[in-house]
């Protein structure tokens, strides 16, 4: 059975008109347990309908921090204007919102199949929004002091929508200072629309996030594989993407031919490398 809890909208950083990151603080209690990669439904009442309409974000913040859950939504605007991100992006700070316990199945993989400790490199692909899950992932991952490698990849059509992008350079600066022994991180973007004025400054990666897969023109090498600076195999990476669906193909097209495979559809053996969540 949902049970709806009540919390106040503590936080609203507005990145651009349709894009936003927002924390909702419960009214009784701290936040619930639970696992990086898992999403909290959000719920509000909708004057025009008369009920209240209830959609899942996946939780940015890390589970340990118990004072509010961080969020990173999308106003969607197209077709038609979506009935709760409407209804949320015309709230302010101190306003009341409905959410239900965090629940999900995302989460990071620490054992293998066969029960070992799961040591490979976890390489993170995150389209738009669908960075969210990382940034929890990355911030839990610090705060137990793990010291597997990660590397965050994030895709957006605008600068302006990195949303992440200063936390996650500091993560990376702070694993060069510390050095990578003790806190092995790395964070790359893309821009998929590099011809626009609004990107003119931009000088990194271009093109959809799943381009950093792609063996560079005259190479057999990937920007992935020359960031790490090794060789992408299915015994030394793991990969996790979230986003549109379009993202998540683009990603298996590179890797399934390279013997990677999904949750989905793990080997016999209960072997697999691939983990995915997208709804668009
Ligand atoms: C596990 C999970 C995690 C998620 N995490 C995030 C997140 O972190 N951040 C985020 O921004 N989103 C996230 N989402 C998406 C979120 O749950 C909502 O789906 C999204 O915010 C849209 O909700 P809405 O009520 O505003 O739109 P809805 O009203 O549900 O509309 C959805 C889409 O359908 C279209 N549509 C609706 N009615 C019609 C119609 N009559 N004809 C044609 N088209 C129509 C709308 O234009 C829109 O494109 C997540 C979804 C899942 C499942
Ligand atoms: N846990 C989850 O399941 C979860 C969590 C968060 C978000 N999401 C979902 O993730 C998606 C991202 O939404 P957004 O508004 O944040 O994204 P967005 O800003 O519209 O797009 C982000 C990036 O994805 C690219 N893209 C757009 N459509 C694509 C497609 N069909 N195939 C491949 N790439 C595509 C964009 O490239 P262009 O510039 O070329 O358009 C851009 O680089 C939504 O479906 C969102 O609801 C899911």
């Amino acid at each position: 059975m949902v049970v709806d809890n009540k919390g106040t909208i503590s936080y609203i950083r507005v990145l651009k008109e349709d894009l936003a990151i927002f924390r909702v603080t419960p009214n009784d209690g701290p936040i619930p347990d639970f696992k990086a990669g898992q999403f909290v439904t959000l719920g509000l009442h909708i004057p025009t309908e008369g009920k209240i309409v209830r959609r899942a974000y996946s939780i940015a913040s890390q589970p340990e921090q118990k004072k509010s859950f961080e969020l990173v939504i999308r106003w969607v605007r197209k077709p038609v204007p979506g009935r709760l991100t409407t209804e949320l992006f015309s709230k302010k700070e101190g306003d009341e919102i409905i959410w239900v316990k965090p629940t999900g199945i995302f989460t990071i993989n620490e054992k293998l199949h066969n029960g070992a400790p799961d040591n490979r490199r976890m390489v993170l692909i995150g389209g738009g929004t669908g960075l969210a899950p990382f940034i929890s992932y990355s911030l839990h991952m610090k705060a137990i002091g793990s010291r597997r490698e990660i590397v965050v990849l994030h895709g957006a059509s605008y600068v302006d929508e990195l949303s992440y992008r200063e936390l996650l350079t500091e993560l990376e600066q702070e694993s060069i200072d510390s050095g990578r022994d003790k806190w092995n991180f790395r964070y790359r973007a893309s821009i998929s629309r590099p011809q626009e004025w609004f990107n003119r400054s931009w000088g990194g990666q271009k093109g959809r996030v799943e381009t950093f897969l792609r063996p560079k023109a005259g190479t057999d090498r990937s920007p992935l594989e020359e960031l790490v600076g090794e060789k992408i195999t299915t015994e030394n990476t793991s990969f996790y993407v979230c986003g549109w669906q379009g993202t998540v193909d683009g990603s298996l097209d590179y890797l399934v031919p390279k013997g990677f495979v999904t949750e989905r559809n793990k080997r016999k053996d209960g072997s697999y490398e691939v983990k995915f969540e997208s709804y668009g």
